[in-house]
């Protein structure tokens, strides 16, 4: 039996091709290793939406080096992202000979054939689609955890933010028919899935380019009739295609979590527009206004970017002032990084990486007393918690999480991994909460 490794890089959309790639192998009869220097097969699936994540990929793709001299039939495949770049796959021919094989995130579908081509070929072989083609149905996924399943609803972005590399990597916003989903989240049911994530970048532009047009409300309140599904969660959202209707689906569909990530980027009506984003600061406030008096003990989360071009202190500020007035309870945050072909790296004033730093850290600690602060308030409080297994500190313990997508640990026996379990909260930290299992009358 042929052995392989892959090693993913950024969203969770790269994860579910990578469980695709693994659904691919598994037919090809490979079995996964964890042990690089036994994988015949590696492939390194990659992302570019910030610097730091391609230079872990180059840098990681160094060491492989040596290891393949040790084992010179290993096969070392590259895609993703990264590959759409035509100055990335000019630089891996330059520098990495050691690669065989290049493929793009739009021909993941041929990866048997484009393996095959390349155990034939002496040479380094290099397929990337520029464009998106049709949507491939029907490739198979071994996933990461059965419990909690992403699902695909659509591909590509069309919204183009100045500062983004997704729309080119990606191609545009195509989405998947409403029949297709819905008949592999019944299948993944009738395994041991309680909990699904609908995957696209911006969900809430779900089935424009379908005929007859269908929206993501519409497509959730289908969803939410599948017997056997517990959870329903999707990322991502951008606020300037939320509508009221998803908000109502939301409060009025039972297997709909209480949580909604819906990035901001930043809290300045002037950079809100540099960036393209189509809102501002008032209307951005507004829409979660909606949100907290529709659905009670709505967890928000959110994206930030620190230092986009043009940021003065007073546009930083406002950001600050947005992060307090809606008080999110996680964030992710990023300094931004230049992305070549992206129209924000033609853009004059570039913030110092110093600036960009002091601002990124004043922002991380005002988040993270926010959060903390949030989570206290569920002191006390006894919360469904959908136990996913063993706690990752305490091996006594389990971890789970609340509708509210909040990680609990508690003591508990492993019998209930899987199951949906009342938990009293009993420790409140910033990132995680403890509790106590309640049996139940
Ligand atoms: N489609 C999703 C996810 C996009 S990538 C969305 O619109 O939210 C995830 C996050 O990476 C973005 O929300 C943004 O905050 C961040 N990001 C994207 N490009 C970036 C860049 N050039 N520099 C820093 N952060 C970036
Ligand atoms: Fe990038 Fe904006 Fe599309 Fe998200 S919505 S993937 S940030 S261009
Ligand atoms: Fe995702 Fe990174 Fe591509 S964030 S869509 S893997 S550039």
């Amino acid at each position: 039996m042929k052995k392989y490794l892959i090693e993913t890089y950024g969203c969770q959309m790269n994860e579910h091709d990578s469980e695709k790639l693994a659904g691919i192998l598994d037919n090809l009869h490979y079995i996964e290793t964890s042990n690089i220097t036994e994988a015949d097969l590696v492939i390194f699936n990659t992302c570019c939406v910030r610097e730091s994540a391609e230079f872990k990929v180059y840098g990681n793709l160094g060491h492989l080096k040596s290891i393949k001299k040790k084992n010179p039939d290993m096969i070392i495949a590259v895609c993703g992202c990264m590959m759409q770049q035509s100055s990335v796959v000019d630089l891996i021919k330059k520098k990495y000979n050691h690669v065989d094989l290049i493929f793009g995130t739009h021909n993941l579908h041929n990866f048997p054939q484009l393996l095959e081509n390349c155990k034939q070929s002496d040479s380094m072989l290099v397929e990337v689609w520029e464009e998106e083609g049709e949507i491939v149905e029907g490739i198979p996924a071994i996933r990461k955890y059965d419990l909690k399943a992403f699902v695909n609803i659509m591909y590509g972005c069309n919204n183009f933010c100045t500062y983004c590399i997704v729309p080119y990597t990606r191609g545009r916003e195509r989405s998947r028919s409403k029949s297709e989903i819905v008949s592999e989240i019944s299948k993944l049911v009738t395994g041991s899935t309680k909990e699904i994530t609908l995957l696209g970048q911006n969900v809430n532009s779900y089935g424009k380019t379908l005929e007859p047009n269908i929206e993501f409300a519409d497509l959730l309140i289908e969803i939410n009739r599948i017997e056997g599904l517990e959870r329903i969660r999707f990322m991502t959202s951008h606020p300037k295609d939320i509508s009221i209707r998803l908000i109502e689906a939301m409060r009025d569909c039972d297997k709909i979590c209480e949580h909604i990530h819906l990035p901001v980027q930043s809290g300045s009506t002037k950079i809100l527009k540099l960036m393209n984003r189509d809102y501002t600061k008032a209307q951005y406030l507004e829409l979660i206004e909606v949100f907290k008096r529709e659905i009670p003990n709505l967890s928000i989360t959110t994206d930030i970017i620190v230092g986009f071009p043009g940021e003065t202190e007073e546009d930083f500020e406002e950001t600050l002032d947005l992060v307090k007035t809606v008080e999110f309870d996680a964030a992710y945050t990023f300094i931004y990084s230049i992305r070549e072909g992206t129209p924000a790296a033609q853009l004059g004033d570039q913030i110092s990486d110093e600036v960009k730093h002091e601002r990124f850290n004043r922002l991380v600690s005002l988040l993270n007393d926010i959060a903390n602060k949030k989570n206290k308030s569920l002191l006390g409080k006894v919360l469904d918690v959908l136990v996913e297994g063993k706690s990752k500190y305490d091996d006594t313990k389990l971890m789970g999480r609340t509708r509210t997508s909040k990680l609990v640990n508690f003591a508990a026996s492993e019998g209930l991994i899987g199951h949906t379990v009342p938990v009293k909260i009993t420790v409140a930290k910033t990132f995680s909460l403890n509790g106590e299992l309640q049996i139940p009358l």
